[in-house]
């Protein structure tokens, strides 16, 4: 059921567990997500990124995939299906291509620029009943050509933000896309603090899932954070359980060339590894 995340948000903020967001790359990562959220009676987002649309030929190919699959696979948990750190443009494009919910990543803007931009995208979100994420001080690291210094959010700026009427916020606070590396001081729980006080009600969310440790995964939930996107994860257990095959020459074997079984087992790493962070992010049996 495609569905704007606004609802499954304001229930897991008032219910204490993050939805998941995972990001898709093609037919076998949308397959692999919707499945396991299906079976977890999980409330999930679908995130997409603009390489990744421009990858899949369009947000238009992305969104009939989306929504055909959702019926063939007789899904009934709520699916957001939303882009991920869009630009402005990007925002108007998912719009018309049927998505639910968009993000516009503003945080390379000066304030006020990133503040007006938003107050436009949320009025045109509202008009399709979608929702919108907006995003102020940068995540670190790089996510699809988006590069973030990764600098701690300003509450006073989140604040400003949040009164805009924007359903979800993404507040860096030490998080970083991709691995984290070995000195990371692990996420700021101060800044975080400040920023829900800041902000009151609204869900925020946490970017760069992969690799925060569940402790630190849980303390986050627990001060506000009702979204977790994770990309970089399900991309490395694909690959390795695809590297895993291939070595021990399965593909040699048989008909194990024939992509359906070639692709299977990085298939299931999805599958596993999205059951493990639903069942960490508390949001399995909420749909
Ligand atoms: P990771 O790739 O680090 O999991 O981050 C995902 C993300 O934040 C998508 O916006």
């Amino acid at each position: 059921m495609l569905v704007s995340a606004k609802e499954m948000l304001e229930q897991a903020r008032d219910g204490h567990y993050a939805v998941g967001q995972f990001n898709i790359n093609n037919l076998e990562w949308t397959k692999s997500i919707l499945k396991t959220a299906q079976e977890m009676k999980a409330p999930v987002i679908l995130g997409v990124s603009e390489g990744a649309g421009k990858y899949m030929t369009g947000f238009n190919t992305v969104a009939a995939m989306v929504r055909a699959m959702d019926k063939d696979l007789g899904i009934t948990v709520p699916v957001a299906l939303h882009l991920d750190h869009g630009t402005y443009e990007g925002c108007y494009k998912c719009i018309d291509a049927g998505f639910t919910s968009i993000m516009f990543d503003g945080s390379s803007y000066p304030i006020d620029e990133n503040l007006a931009k938003t107050t436009e995208l949320v009025k045109a979100a509202a008009e399709h009943g979608m929702s919108l994420e907006a995003e102020v001080g940068s995540i670190g690291g790089e996510e699809d050509g988006v590069i973030g210094m990764g600098e701690c959010a300003d509450p006073e700026e989140c604040k400003k933000i949040a009164d805009l009427g924007i359903t979800m916020l993404a507040a860096g606070i030490g998080n970083i896309h991709g691995k984290y590396p070995e000195n990371w001081p692990g996420l700021r729980f101060d800044v975080l603090k400040q920023v829900k006080a800041a902000t009151g009600n609204i869900p925020l969310v946490l970017h760069g899932g992969t690799g925060i440790p569940a402790d630190q995964i849980k303390k986050a939930i627990s001060l506000g954070v009702s979204k977790i996107n994770v990309n970089t994860e399900c991309q490395l257990v694909f690959a390795e359980a695809t590297r895993k095959y291939i070595e021990a020459g399965k593909d040699l074997q048989g008909k194990g060339f024939d992509p359906r079984k070639l692709l299977a087992d990085g298939c299931t790493a999805i599958q596993d590894i999205v059951a493990e962070k639903i069942t960490l992010f508390g949001s399995a049996n909420k749909a």
